[in-house]
């Protein structure tokens, strides 16, 4: 018998193995202490044998072997050269263990096949990363590998994992657990709007606030597919991997994209904050760490494809004034692209628009303190273009292919693709001051390959190493590639084409399950939503872009005056804050009003909050319910004030105290009792800032 361990404050998670079998993960959970007898813990784990079944219980381990009889999903699938399935049997060869990390490596001699598993915590971010290799003696054919195989728990009664779709990232499903399956693919070949990679399984009873939960988190660009099963016997897996058959050739070495993991027993908030840190701390890497995040302006929302130089400089000097400092250039500048039928690959400055080159404009857009950003969308060609009339064989699929916008796939696993690519990024890159990329993809594969992601990351690779201080946003027609491994590249991502306030209000408290504000970009947009057609209040507009990476995206010559003078004022509320929200957690509140979509941005060092409640409909019942705070002292005294006092409408004709005046309060009646706001009409967002006394 072996046993292994990994702890950090939150959680210890054991993995034990009997007669040199692969290990199964034996306890994750609140941690154990440190004497805890480990060979009794792995007896106590042992399960019963009852009528009907085999003699003994096949192991569920980190990969489920199928010629060990077990009762569902293989870890492992796998063909040899010749197409004959191979059926993998693992034995222990070595380990490596030190406090954070677990390396375990098995061989199969019989089919020549060795298995690696990797474990690490993060002792700060409390994320447990974990990853499979697989190395064959000779070429095999891929199906499935999926990352090391976590239980989940046998308390939780549901499991959350999200849907979308262009407009409306992240909409949470709930699922209860039953006998079987539930799968999740992405077969599209990038992350997709559809299935995010993510998974929550909470205990009964847990929330937000409170409770125990498990949360996952699958760092892969290029599709995945996850298995939360339930055995027959009552036992429960967690299985992801890339998407299966997207290895397209036999290889020699395969393996999983890391897959982030996390128990928490202080609510969903718990593994929520652990994602979020993780992403801020390990995940991006922010050329200057210390530059504050700049308040974007991006043009596409204002003029689409119709570039004028004077208009832009009108709109540069308008977004100046309402404070952005970064300027981004969207779509059409460049081959003939006067609308997206044509041009995608044609990464040249379109001469008709910009007759002296780009360096009019940045030179203007400098001359208002600002940065200079621009649109691209590498992955991409249209067959209208001159790069596919002279490669055709560069695109992705067949030639008779469904187009999307008008668009085909380059191969990006080609080398010549990539290197096509990389010399006309860079050229711009270094004809101009550019500090920004926004890295659009706006289709999906004719057919997902892994080899296409791999060809992806490694661009990226190369132009963040030769232009380390340009930074990088994702985008796929919104938050179509959102994921830890796209982020390892980039430094934020275009959660939805949306702008429309509400939306993004829901939209944005979801994401805060994996994402920090600093890399979730959140834009003020039109006042007549482009696709949604509603119209919002500059307030709600303004504040809801507040909650995360600041920008503008509606067409400054449309405010009003006094739509100019909101949007100033919260600008520079965020300009005010954003150091310390940078580094704050996003607690999602338990709101007991279902209208309420409510939010707690807590300083690490937990002396000061800001609240964001918004109201996203209208309540059943008349008076707003208290909204209860999380993660204060409980005999802490806090300041409360309401922020945006002057947003009460004319029929909140009363006089609770908080419209009136700051009030102080104890940690404990604020979490247990919570906020009394004032009464206020749909579509509005209450502003409460808090300081611990
Ligand atoms: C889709 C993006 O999500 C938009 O923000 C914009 O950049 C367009 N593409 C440009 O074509």
């Amino acid at each position: 018998m072996k046993q292994w361990r990994l702890d950090c404050s939150r959680q210890t998670l054991v993995l034990a193995s009997l007669e040199e079998r692969l290990p199964q993960v034996i306890y994750w959970g609140d941690p154990l202490p440190m004497d805890e007898d480990l060979a009794t813990l792995q007896a106590a784990h042992g399960i019963d044998v009852t009528g009907g079944m085999l003699d003994e219980n096949p192991d569920l381990s980190i990969c489920p072997e199928a010629a060990r009889t077990f009762p569902g999903q293989a870890g492992l699938s796998l063909r040899s050269a010749t197409g004959a399935l191979i059926l993998p049997l693992f034995r222990f060869e070595s380990v490596d263990a030190n406090d954070a990390e677990l390396s375990l490596r098995y061989r199969d001699a019989d089919n020549g096949l060795n298995y690696i598993a990797r474990f690490a915590v993060d002792a700060k971010s409390h994320i447990i990363t974990a990853q499979a290799f697989l190395e064959a003696d000779s070429p095999v054919h891929l199906n499935w590998l999926s990352a090391p195989v976590f239980p989940a728990s046998q308390h939780s009664a549901e499991m959350i994992d999200f849907a979308g779709r262009w407009c409306g990232e992240f909409l949470p499903n709930k699922t209860p657990w039953s006998a079987g399956i539930r799968m999740r693919e992405s077969r599209t070949g990038r992350t997709g709007h559809e299935h995010f990679p993510g998974l929550i399984v909470p205990n009964t009873g847990t929330s937000n606030t409170k409770g125990a939960a498990q949360a996952f988190h699958y760092g892969w660009s290029g599709g995945h597919k996850m298995i939360a099963e339930e055995l027959p016997d009552g036992r429960r897996q967690i299985q992801f991997g890339n998407a299966s058959e997207t290895e397209l050739s036999a290889g020699t070495t395969f393996q999983s994209a890391p897959l982030y993991a996390t128990y928490s027993n202080e609510g969903i908030n718990g593994c929520a904050i652990a994602f979020q840190r993780h992403v801020r701390d390990e995940i991006v890497s922010f050329p200057d760490t210390k530059r504050p995040r700049p308040v974007h302006y991006n043009c596409w929302e204002a003029i689409y494809f119709d570039h004028d130089l004077d208009a832009l400089k009108d709109i540069a000097n308008r977004a100046a004034d309402l404070g952005a400092e970064r300027f981004v250039l969207d779509d059409g500048w460049f081959g003939m692209r006067d609308d997206d039928t044509s041009s995608l690959g044609d990464w040249a400055i379109d001469p008709r628009k910009y007759p002296d080159g780009l360096g009019p404009l940045i030179d203007h857009i400098h001359n208002r303190d600002m940065t200079f950003g621009i649109w691209f969308e590498p992955e991409m060609v249209n067959p209208d273009s001159d790069i596919y009339r002279a490669h055709p064989d560069w695109a992705l699929g067949a030639s008779d292919q469904i187009l999307g916008r008008q668009q085909m796939v380059l191969n990006m696993a080609l080398p010549e693709v990539r290197e096509y690519l990389y010399d006309h990024i860079a050229a711009v890159l270094s004809a101009y001051p550019v500090d920004y990329i926004k890295w659009d993809h706006n289709r999906v594969l004719p057919t997902p390959d892994a080899a296409q992601t791999r060809g992806t990351y490694a661009l990226l690779e190369r132009l963040r190493n030769d232009f380390p201080s340009v930074e990088i946003e994702s985008c796929a027609s919104g938050g179509g590639r959102i994921d830890f491994g796209i982020l390892k590249q980039t430094h934020r991502v275009w959660l939805s084409d949306s702008n429309d306030a509400l939306e993004r209000l829901r939209m944005q408290h979801e994401a805060a399950l994996f994402l920090p504000s600093v890399v979730t970009g959140s834009h003020v947009g039109p006042r007549k939503c482009h696709t949604s057609s509603r119209e919002l209040d500059i307030s709600i507009r303004a504040w809801v872009a507040a909650q995360r990476h600041m920008g503008f995206e509606m067409d400054p010559r449309e405010l009003t005056e006094h739509e100019t003078s909101v949007l100033k004022e919260v600008t520079q509320w965020w300009k005010d804050n954003r150091n310390w929200m940078a580094d704050a957690d996003i607690l999602r509140l338990d709101s007991p009003d279902p209208a309420v979509i409510a939010e707690q941005q807590l300083a690490t060092d937990g002396t000061r909050f800001v609240l964001f409640a918004g109201k996203a409909a209208t309540s059943a019942q008349i008076q707003p319910r208290p909204l209860r705070l999380a993660c204060l002292e409980p005999n802490a005294q806090y300041e409360i004030n309401l922020l945006n006092k002057a947003d009460a409408p004319a029929l909140s004709r009363g006089a609770p105290i908080l419209k009136d005046q700051k009030i102080t309060l104890s940690g404990s009646y604020l979490m247990s009792h919570g906020i009394t706001l004032p009464w206020t009409f749909p579509d509005t967002m209450w502003v409460i800032e808090g300081r611990k006394c």
